[in-house]
């Protein structure tokens, strides 16, 4: 039987062993609700990069640059993070360099598995159809607050998980963002409000992002990193 595991924080990250594992990456407020509606709405592809200066020098190769730093846009940077930037229509046909406080990096860290899978509400039973149908053992992997557990991704792994069928629960973990979810799925908003990156967001009155980065299935684009590159599978 396949097995899936969850790892609720990058600070976790060296205790599980990503050879052969398919990584879902999840940073929901906001760096993989990004991508996932950047990719759905015509941007041909996004580069993650842990670094602000490698992610600026790709500026002069013709991409558009995106970021934050600590939830706020980056001075000369394109585009931010929410995801209602990565809509916009001028951005159709074109390559984005991102950078962010805790998603790219976490797809960095990422890097030693099979396949590294971009996850978030808007596109989670696509996910949960395309990773269902691999061979692999599955890891979701929460980016969190620079190493803090967060509340919305783990409910997005307890999300996941409870759509896996047949998939043997590796940690603890498994059962507790499972769990979280199923307390809280009739009303994930009133749950993530309590979130400390919700709360970082109001006071930067970012407030649509974050129901927005709530709704469920509203694209079926499965985002996945090939050669350092994340594309639609
Ligand atoms: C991150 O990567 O830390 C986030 O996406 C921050 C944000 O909300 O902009």
């Amino acid at each position: 039987m396949k097995t899936v595991d969850v790892c609720l924080s990058p600070e976790l990250i060296h205790h599980y062993d990503l050879a052969h594992k398919i990584v879902v990456v999840v940073d929901i407020l906001r760096a993989t609700s990004c991508i996932t509606t950047g990719l759905a709405s015509g941007v041909i592809s996004i580069t993650p990069f842990e670094s602000l200066d490698e992610c600026v020098a790709m500026k002069s190769k013709g991409y558009l640059i995106a970021g934050e730093r600590d939830g706020q846009k980056l001075d000369g940077f394109d585009i931010g993070n929410s995801p209602f930037s990565y809509m916009e229509s001028k951005f159709d046909g074109e390559k984005i360099a991102v950078t962010t406080t805790n998603g790219t990096l976490a797809i960095e860290k990422s890097k030693d598995a099979n396949l590294i899978v971009i996850g978030s509400f808007l596109n989670i039973t696509a996910i949960a159809s395309f990773i269902s149908g691999l061979p692999d053992d599955v890891i979701v992997f929460c980016a969190g607050w620079k190493g803090h557990v967060c509340i919305e991704d783990a409910l997005f792994a307890g999300a996941l998980v409870d759509k896996l069928i047949d998939y043997e629960y590796v940690d603890d973990s498994v059962y507790m963002a499972r769990s979280l979810y199923i307390q809280h799925k009739n009303d994930l908003l009133t749950f993530v409000q309590k979130a400390g990156h919700a709360k970082r967001l109001r006071k930067f009155n970012v407030i649509k992002d974050i129901e927005f980065c709530l709704t469920l299935d509203k694209y079926e684009v499965v985002p996945i990193v090939k050669d350092g590159v994340i594309i639609p599978a």
